[in-house]
């Protein structure tokens, strides 16, 4: 099995759940809150070694019990946390996530912590880099951080996935250049491209627009509508598992630490891409970030029912 290293953030989250979102200046009462580990980096992490995958995490968490939670929840779970930042100065991130009937949510990160995970950080681990064989990485840590992590993998010949959330304004191209696949939901696609449109042709326009900048393949999450991939030889939907959604909360990382796990055991881009939909299809009918993610189990499952579903087709 290769191994996966996660260079990310680790948050705490305070879930809300309410009947609807409250517009500027209103108060509304919400049903439940709840304090569950987050944080794109850790949710990506977890979701990789809960479905089997051989898992390292790089990130820094504060020196309170919110951090402590964090790194026993990975740890548990199988993630290799041995060289997780502790520090004194900061707080372990924070993320407020409000979570409406329809399980869509909003969400304000408080990075704290998590800007500590930068370049003198990296480099003091190297070694790490040097001894995995995929990169996962999302922005929710300090920005040089991020490209540094990148050109650096790919020096050493890595496999690099840029889960690029929350989207940054702009990408420069050095970067894109040595993404081997870069995932980005359709709102942070269309960011990234400078583009308008919510149409699956205006989604593969915007993909191609990101492998013109040099990106090798593009991966685009479209909650309902599945997942599109587009390269140069290859442009494809793969449907979505269809299910009731109470919280989308981590779906997105839910999909990405499955597809580096089926990458990773050697399985082939379409299956990789339809695991991905299937364990993120089961995060989305449960609450929370790393509460939602399924076992390796249930997630064969979904996937043994979507093949049965494309084949009576
Ligand atoms: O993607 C969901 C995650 O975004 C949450 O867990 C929250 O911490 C934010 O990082």
């Amino acid at each position: 099995m290769k191994k996966i290293l996660v260079i990310g953030s680790l948050n705490m989250d305070m879930v809300i759940e309410m009947k609807r979102m409250p517009i500027t200046g209103e108060t509304v009462l919400g049903t439940q809150v709840s304090y569950v580990p987050g944080g794109k980096g850790a949710n990506q992490a977890y979701t990789a070694a809960k479905l089997g995958g051989k898992v390292k995490m790089l990130g820094c968490i504060g020196n309170d019990d919110f951090g402590e939670m964090q790194r026993n929840n990975l740890t548990e779970c199988g993630v290799d946390t041995g060289d997780l930042k502790r520090l004194k100065s900061q707080g372990t991130g924070m993320a407020s996530i409000y979570v409406d009937e329809y399980g869509d949510n909003t969400i304000v990160v408080v990075p704290g912590a998590n800007m500590e995970c930068n370049v003198s950080y990296l480099k003091e681990y190297d070694h790490v880099l040097q001894e995995c064989d995929y990169v996962i990485l999302q922005m929710e840590i300090a920005r040089d951080a991020i490209y540094y992590a990148i050109k650096r993998a790919k020096e050493l010949g890595k496999t690099v996935i840029l889960n690029p959330a929350p989207v940054p304004d702009a990408l420069p191209d050095e970067i894109f250049s040595r993404l081997d696949y870069i995932t980005p939901n359709e709102t942070e696609l269309m960011k990234l491209c400078g583009k308008e449109g919510d149409s699956v042709r205006d989604y593969t326009e915007g993909a191609r627009e990101l492998l013109e900048r040099g990106a090798k393949n593009v991966l685009v999450t479209m909650g309902k509508k599945g997942a599109l991939f587009v390269n140069r030889e290859r442009e494809e939907v793969f449907p979505a598992r269809k299910v009731l959604a109470v919280d989308t909360t981590a779906a997105g990382d839910c999909f990405n630490g499955a597809f580096a796990v089926a990458l990773a055991e050697g399985r082939a881009l379409g299956e990789a891409v339809t695991f991905a939909n299937a364990a993120s299809s089961i995060a989305v009918t449960r609450n929370g970030a790393q509460t939602s993610i399924p076992s390796r189990e249930e997630a064969e499952e979904a996937l043994r029912e979507m093949s049965v579903h494309v084949r009576t087709k």
